[in-house]
């Protein structure tokens, strides 16, 4: 078996093997949700504006039997990296998954990173996998899911109005140009998301991270539905909210929401999320099943989302390895 590089540019038939082993995965843990689709797959080794992806791939006999996707963060976090770790069932507990992480460890080494991150299903063989590695457990995380046919309309209509002197603003793609700059800062909102035991720098956002981020999602043909809320006095957009359709048939994803801290407490949350919400269900009939993921600790944004009627599915570990210490 060899461990060689893997990308966007790797053999078409890995890439579909790549997917497969990503769509299995989800089957197992994320039993009862619609599966990724190609272009998410494809997406963990495509670089944008702030993230650097690629990844490294066992290959047996010529064929991809694991791989792991990995995503440096080139703004901010320049001692962290991501990664995504699948082997395919019929060749797990031979050292696959050891010989990927091994030589990741040596690729971020070289590069100056000395974390690397992951999330793992509880009672998992990921997460027996990572304990047997020697990654610490960070935090907890929960996938929550929404039934968007349970939705009521008319409250989310009536939670859609935020109060005097903020406006909500809707739209699908790429942000306007007016408000782009607005935008990106108020992105800051969400370094305030709890982080568990690890500390993370500050993220470095800007229109051009913004851009960056758009086209990325636009060049795998997913698409995007945002809500803004806006301090009319000052033009400032004070928190923002994103769905991402990425071409499962009946799911979107909740990407970031968040207040900024000096608005927090007006219930713009609700309001921001209950208005793209209602956008969903307006402009998108086939979506019924929202998924979003959150902090068990972030008890804010739960306590928003019980209201809106999303249901815990599973618990997962945030997990960190340190680099410098070889297992
Ligand atoms: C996690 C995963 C990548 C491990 O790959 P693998 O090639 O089977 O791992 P290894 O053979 O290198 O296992 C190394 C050690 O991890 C531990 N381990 C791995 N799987 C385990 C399991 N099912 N039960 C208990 N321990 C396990 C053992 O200590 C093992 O050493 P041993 O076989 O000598 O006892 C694989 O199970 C997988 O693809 N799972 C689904 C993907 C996933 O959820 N990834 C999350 C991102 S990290």
């Amino acid at each position: 078996m060899d461990i060689v590089d893997f990308d966007l540019g790797s053999p078409p038939e890995w890439l579909d093997a790549w997917h497969r082993l990503d769509v299995d995965v989800s089957l197992e843990t994320l039993t009862g949700l619609e599966p990724p689709t190609p272009s998410e797959s494809r997406g963990e080794l495509l670089s944008d504006f702030a993230y650097h992806r690629r990844g490294l791939a066992a290959i047996d006999g010529g064929q991809l039997v694991g791989a792991i996707a990995i995503e440096e963060s080139m703004l901010e976090d320049l001692d962290t990296a991501y990664s995504w770790l699948l082997v395919d069932s019929a060749h797990r507990r031979r050292g696959v998954g050891t010989r990927l992480l091994d030589a990741t460890r040596e690729l971020l080494r070289a590069n100056g990173r000395t974390r690397l991150d992951s999330s793992v299903l509880i009672g998992s063989p990921a997460s027996a996998f990572a304990t047997s590695r020697g990654a610490r457990v960070t935090q907890i995380e929960v996938p929550n899911v929404l039934d968007v046919t349970t939705l009521d309309r008319d409250a989310l209509r009536a939670d859609a109005q935020p109060r005097s002197p903020y406006l909500l603003s809707t739209w699908t793609g790429s942000c306007p140009d007016d408000l782009v700059d607005a935008y990106a800062a108020a992105h800051a909102a969400m370094d305030d998301a709890p982080h568990g035991a690890e500390t993370y720098d500050d993220a470095v956002w800007s229109a051009e991270r913004v851009r960056g981020h758009e086209e990325r999602w636009a060049g795998l043909g997913h698409r995007t539905l945002t809500t803004a809320a806006v301090h009319a006095p000052s033009g400032s957009v004070v928190g923002y909210t994103v769905l991402l359709l990425t071409g499962r048939p009946s799911t979107a994803s909740q990407e970031d929401t968040g207040v900024v801290r000096a608005h927090r407490g007006h219930r713009l949350g609700l309001a921001i999320k209950s208005a793209n919400l209602l956008a969903l269900t307006e402009q998108e009939p086939a979506i019924t099943t929202v998924v979003t993921w959150n902090a068990e600790s972030n008890a804010h944004m739960l306590a928003v989302n019980d209201e809106l009627g999303f249901r815990r599915h599973s618990r997962w570990e945030e997990v960190t390895l340190d680099l410098l210490v070889s297992h």
